[in-house]
Formats: structure tokens, sequence, C-alpha cells
């Protein structure tokens, strides 16, 4: 008696589950940015946003939650029900670097369920326009020649661009002293302002205020020039072989949604994703789309590990302090 009782409410909760699943979305979904408004991160996001509305009838919401290289943000979404409505935007510095940096109170693979890959970013070596060098062998100099590390802009530490500003002094033989903003949006309104002097930024923040002349590019971490920006060399034409750094990005939801969930917020980037006007705003940016094969939530969870087993044991030696 009691084992059919049991086996009942199961059923039923399967069902309800189930129609739970079928009916999302039934109201408009949350995106959280861990990164500030008007950034790379929020850029991309927010153009998909718009055409997965198409898809889910619903309409995306972006929520900034910053602060600590983006661990707060991915914090929220952790801990948020695992219902769909509330979905992570992050990379390889919120996915993976603050994991090797962070007293975490969650697990980056087990807390989360990866969702879709998206479009990745070569990084930019960019300076404020007063610094005076017209290549990165003369930048490298200049900064060399500083009495003091000179001003490098980061998203806090573990952001993309601090872990791109660490293995550029690596690669360069450099010490930088790193200024922390909750996102590099705010941090290049700074450079342009000669408030400091370089950020290794994601092409996509950094590309038209350098085509506006307002910042000086110096060359791309990529192993081929940018289609959007051919005039700016790569690292290794510039001087600087083997320094190469794409940060990718992805979405992820709370461990425990509904897989029939987790396929619908992926097919809704897949479809954005495949959508011409969107492919082009987003490959105007310098954006490099994945390729089609990497695009289900078991490519992105595989390539999240793959990058873990990489970048740690780098990021530990490095011994990156938390402020
Ligand atoms: C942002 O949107 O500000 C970036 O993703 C920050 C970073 O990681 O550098």
């Amino acid at each position: 008696m009691r084992k059919t009782v049991l086996a009942l409410l199961m059923a039923t909760l399967a069902l309800a589950g189930n129609a739970f699943a079928e009916n999302f979305p039934s109201r408009p979904i949350t995106v959280v940015v861990p990164f500030a408004a008007g950034g790379p991160s929020d850029a991309m996001m927010r153009i998909l946003g718009e055409r997965m509305r198409a898809t889910l009838g619903q309409a995306i919401l972006v929520e900034n939650t910053t602060g600590a290289g983006g661990s707060i943000g991915v914090g929220r979404v952790a801990h948020a029900a695992s219902d769909g409505y509330t979905v992570g935007f992050g990379h390889l510095g919120t996915h993976v670097a603050n994991g090797a940096i962070y007293k975490l109170d969650y697990d980056l693979v087990s807390d989360l369920e990866p969702v879709v890959l998206l479009p990745s970013n070569p990084m930019i070596i960019v300076s404020k326009n007063a610094v005076p060098a017209k290549s990165l062998g003369e930048l490298i100099a200049w900064l060399k020649s500083q009495p003091e590390p000179a001003t490098a802009g980061t998203a806090g530490v573990g952001s993309g661009s601090h872990i791109a500003g660490l293995a550029f002094e690596q690669a360069a033989g450099i010490h930088l002293q790193y200024v922390p903003y909750r996102g590099t949006g705010p941090a290049l309104n700074d450079l342009v302002a000669g408030q400091i002097d370089i950020i290794v930024d994601q092409t996509s923040n950094s590309i038209n205020q350098v085509r506006a002349g307002t910042i000086r590019a110096y060359a791309v971490t990529d192993s081929k020039r940018l289609e959007q920006a051919p005039d700016i060399p790569t690292t290794d034409e510039a001087g600087l072989s083997g320094f190469h750094m794409t940060l990718w990005s992805g979405l992820w939801v709370p461990k425990g949604t509904p897989r029939q969930i987790v396929a619908r917020l992926n097919a809704a980037v897949v479809d954005a994703l495949n959508d011409p006007r969107v492919r082009e705003q987003l490959e105007t940016l310098g954006l490099q789309l994945p390729p089609a094969d990497q695009l289900t939530s078991e490519a992105l969870g595989t390539w999240q590990k793959a990058e873990i087993a990489r970048w740690w044991p780098i990021i530990k030696a490095a011994h990156v302090k938390v402020d």
C-alpha cells in the first residue's frame, strides 16, 4: 500500500515537473551579468537577449550584479531557484579563474548547470593616447622604463582583463599596478580620460574607441588579425610571439534545473546565433561565434572542465591575492 502511494506521488511530481517545464517560460527570465552595464559581457548579453525573446516569447531582463571579479553575480545564480528563471552569464574568469582565487560558497561545476557556449573575444592591448608609444615593442619599453608600475584597468581580481593582464606581464616581463573596476565598461571610460595607462581588454569593448581614435591599440592576442580591424597586428607579428588568449563566455543555470528547460534556453541562444542580423552585430564587435558542434550544453560542460584543468595550476602558481 505504502509503495503504491509513494509511486503515485512520484508520478504526480514528475507529471507536475513536466507540465512546468512544458509551460516554460511563462514570465520574464532574468540573466545575471556579473559585471557593470555597458561593458563587453553586458553588451553581448543584451544583443542575444533581444533575439531570445522572439524564440521564448518572454523578455530577457539583464541584471548587473557586480563585484569580486564577477564571483558575487555567479553566487546569486548558484543559490537561485532551479526553475530556469535565473540564468547566469559568465566566462573564463568567472567560471574558471575565480575557483582558483576566491573562497567561493558555491562550486563552479557541481552547483551550476552549463546551458550553452557563447561567442568569444580575442583580447586587445590598448593604452591611453598620452602613452608615448606607437608599437607593442615601444609600449613594453615604456612600461619597463616607468619608475612605478604603470596602471592597468581590470574588472576585478580573477576577471578576464585581470587574467589577461597577468598573462601579458609574464609574456613581456613587466610589472603592472592593477586598478579594479566593476567592469571594463567603466575602466574604458577612465582609459579614454587618461586616468589609467592600459587595459588588456576584450576586443568587443575597446574596438569602437580604437576606431574613434580616443585610445591606441597595439596588438590582438590571436594568431590571426581581426577582419574588423585588419590594421592591428597580432602579438606574434608585434614581437610577443605565442602570447595568445581568447576570452570565451557561456550561460549557466542552477544545478537541478529540468533538462527540458536547459534545452529551451539552449535552443533560444542557438536561434539567436543563427540569426544573420544578430551575427552581424556580434561580428562587427570582433566577437568570434562558436562552431555549431560546440553549441550543446554538454560541450560547454566538457570545455569548462578542461579549462579548469589547464588554468588552475597557472593561476595558483601566480599566487593571486584577493584585496
Ligand atoms: C566585463 O563585462 O566587464 C568583462 O567581462 C570584465 C572582464 O572580465 O574583464
